[in-house]
């Protein structure tokens, strides 16, 4: 049955996720052929630049969620923020993503667009731009998509309306048919579009992982990110850490996940998520070897990183962008992979719709 690939229907998803032993063994292993034989061997590398950590948002899970006081806010300056994408040009990224909390006052947005013309600027128009920065109008998708952005990620966090409610507070500003209202705006603006979802949340079942991946492939995505849920002690969802799995089962079904996803859609770019390692010191080299092809080597200035705490554990606070980059690299050979240094490596799924 896991030798099937595209159409999987859901209670076949719901057992691919559950299993374990010698039939997981097969369902990664085949996972990382379908990856090879569609994508390619090459893992790509985009440079992620946390560019602030202001947000306006409060998700019940987030550690940087506007409600949390103990965090020092912080915006990267525009000086550092091109320092960080000229040493991604430099080292061959060919990609950098720009993340940050959620704003969308004039000022952040016009910050946003004249960054993206300044990044096009300095790398001769090189440097491919991803944007996470959340829920905006379908005009300032358009203006940053002019201004230079092709891809963004927005992750729905979970596609069942019921659990996204669980783990955002029910309001305007948390609305989740204008979450999904933006993905599909995102589109209208010719953007690769990327989601994806937290793994083993509180009160989230098989069903809804399964229905995540099968609203994944309905929005016809083309890339896709989605790591453990890792609980964070000064958020609201911290209470509910009695529900949680181990951390090692939230690992293995988050790359259980990521193994089925690759065999339903083959061709599209799936990221291995820093969270994971945030379980497990090779947990994106693990995720590289079953099905993901893409990773992204963190560029946010050293000093900022620790007040761009998402989770617990995050790794590589203290790291700076050279030894990230030379410490992946080498971890990436050894794990059998190419790096797809110079290339955008855009989603072939993205391109075989053109
Ligand atoms: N655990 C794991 N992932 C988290 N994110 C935010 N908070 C957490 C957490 N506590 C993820 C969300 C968001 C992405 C940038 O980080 O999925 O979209
Ligand atoms: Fe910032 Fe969720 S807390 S977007």
């Amino acid at each position: 049955m896991w030798l099937k690939i595209f159409g999987l229907d859901k209670q076949e998803i719901i057992q691919l996720l559950k299993t374990t032993g010698e039939e997981r063994t097969a369902l990664l292993k085949r996972a990382q052929e379908v990856k090879v034989k569609e994508t390619g061997n090459k893992v790509y590398f985009r440079g992620l630049v946390e560019f602030s950590n202001i947000c306006a948002k409060d998700c019940l899970y987030c550690g940087i969620r506007k409600g949390n006081d103990k965090v020092i806010r912080y915006d990267v300056s525009d000086e550092e923020i091109l320092e960080s994408c000229r040493f991604a040009w430099e080292n061959r990224f060919a990609s950098v993503v720009l993340q940050s909390g959620e704003l969308s006052s004039p000022a952040f947005i016009k910050r946003v667009d004249d960054l993206l013309k300044k990044i096009k600027q300095i790398s001769n128009g090189e440097l491919g731009i991803t944007l996470s920065c959340g829920e905006q109008s379908l005009e300032t998708y358009r203006r940053w998509f002019e201004s230079g952005a092709h891809r963004y990620l927005l992750r729905i966090e979970s596609s069942n309306r019921e659990l996204y409610y669980k783990i955002h507070p029910e309001n305007e500003t948390h609305s989740f048919e204008k979450r999904i209202e933006a993905l599909e705006n995102l589109k209208t603006a010719g953007y690769q579009v990327g989601t994806g979802v937290m793994i083993g949340l509180p009160f989230q079942t098989y069903e809804h992982l399964a229905d995540d991946l099968l609203f994944f492939q309905k929005l016809d995505i083309d890339m896709c990110g989605m790591g453990p849920y890792l609980e964070h002690e000064d958020t609201p969802l911290y209470q509910y850490r009695h529900l949680l799995k181990t951390k090692q089962e939230r690992f293995d079904l988050a790359l259980n996940m990521i193994a089925v996803l690759r065999l339903l859609m083959p061709d599209i770019n799936i990221a291995a998520a820093t969270a994971l390692q945030a379980i497990d010191p090779a947990g994106r080299e693990k995720a590289l070897a079953i099905g993901a092809n893409v990773i992204m080597p963190n560029l946010t200035p050293t000093a900022y990183r620790e007040e761009y705490q998402l989770y617990e554990n995050k790794p590589c606070l203290d790291e700076d962008a050279e030894l990230c980059r030379n410490c992946l690299e080498a971890r990436i050979h050894m794990a059998g992979s190419e790096i797809g240094y110079g290339e955008w490596g855009d989603s072939k799924h993205f391109q075989s719709r053109k």
